[in-house]
């Protein structure tokens, strides 16, 4: 699989990485053995870096990747995880008492002394234009607790406020074909000042692949079912912030456009790492097949122009209205 590295560090991503909260908790049911056999089928297809964060499963994530990677001293992967969501969303919790804390418990669940990137997780907006904030961070470099640092985000704003900071070594951003706003400011910027592009919710919490119909019922436990409508965390978060029916709807559009030897999902990965400044996409799996056809999207051909402006179609016409004003 090809590779591709972060300009501000040295580490290296695969250009389709794993989302692992599924392997923490939210998404319903996913035993150790299923965890297990996801991070298996990753790393057998060429996946070499793993999305985490302390908060998934309360450390479940981080732990399984530990046990998975112990168990494999052959494989080189990077390992970023995130940090903030175990603590109460208020500005004055991203200070570095707190990070040092933070970043010792996730070191322990990842069973590493340096932690090769730590993002910080969706903090509040103020968060990303904080002085004291990146000098906090910069001290945990120069602590060699973590190689390096990024954030995660929910809008637009919030990235290009990190990505004007000189340390920052990547924006993990929501991306895909129903989320297509990062494309016009964003990716452009942060491609200039040699920020790496972590492209996530890559299917649309799973709509992109097709599946679904307006009856799908989800678990009581994942947050398809219950945060819909932005009950528990961003709206954005769930099906990219698209309303079911119409997300459903235009994903059977989306699935039609599927070029022969594609499935949907495979279009929508492969479309994301089409776009000049992404870095690595990062699909979560619930099963070893799911994580297998993700990572096989990358040795597919690329897609035709004609493919590309058709996605973007869609969007328009679709979808736009619902997701452009307001992440
Ligand atoms: N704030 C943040 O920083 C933040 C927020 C969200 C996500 N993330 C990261 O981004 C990663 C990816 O986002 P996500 O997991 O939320 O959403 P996603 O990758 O868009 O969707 C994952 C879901 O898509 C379905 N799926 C995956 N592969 C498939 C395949 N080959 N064929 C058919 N269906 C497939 C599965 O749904 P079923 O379960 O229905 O099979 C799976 O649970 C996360 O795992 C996490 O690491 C970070």
């Amino acid at each position: 699989m090809d590779e591709r590295t972060f300009d501000r560090t040295d580490q290296h991503a695969s250009v389709i990485g794993l989302g692992t909260w599924q392997l923490g908790a939210d998404w319903g049911d996913v035993d150790d053995k299923q965890a297990h056999a996801v991070l298996e089928a990753a790393a057998e297809s060429g996946v070499t870096f793993f999305d985490t964060a302390d908060v998934y499963g309360d450390g479940r994530s981080e732990q399984t990747i530990a046990t998975f990677l112990r168990g494999r001293p052959d494989l080189r992967v990077t390992v970023a995880t995130k940090m903030g969501r175990r603590a109460e969303q208020l500005p004055q919790n991203y200070v570095l008492e707190n990070f040092r804390a933070w970043n010792d418990r996730s070191r322990r669940n990842l069973g590493v002394d340096v932690i090769d990137l730590v993002q910080l997780h969706c903090p509040p907006t103020p968060v990303y234009s904080s002085d004291e904030v990146y000098d906090a961070l910069d001290t945990l470099v120069a602590e060699e607790r973590v190689a390096a640092y990024g954030v995660s985000v929910e809008t637009c704003e919030e990235a290009l406020a990190a990505i004007a900071r000189p340390h920052v070594a990547s924006v993990q951003i929501i991306l895909n074909p129903f989320r297509t706003k990062p494309l016009r400011e964003v990716v452009p910027a942060a491609r200039a000042a040699g920020v790496g592009i972590i492209a996530r919710v890559p299917l649309a919490s799973g709509l992109l692949s097709g599946k679904y119909t307006r009856d799908t019922v989800f678990a009581a436990d994942d947050h398809r079912t219950y945060n819909r409508h932005g009950e528990a965390f961003d709206q954005g978060e769930t099906f990219s912030g698209v309303d079911f029916a119409t997300g459903v709807e235009a994903a059977a559009e989306f699935a039609a456009l599927a070029p022969e030897g594609y499935t949907p999902a495979q279009l929508a990965l492969r479309w994301i790492i089409q776009q000049p400044g992404v870095t690595t996409v990062i699909p979560g799996a619930r099963s070893a097949e799911q994580a297998r056809s993700n990572a096989a999207a990358a040795r597919l051909p690329e897609l035709s122009p004609e493919t590309l402006a058709a996605v973007g179609d869609l969007y328009d016409r679709r979808v736009r209205d619902q997701v452009e004003g307001r992440w």
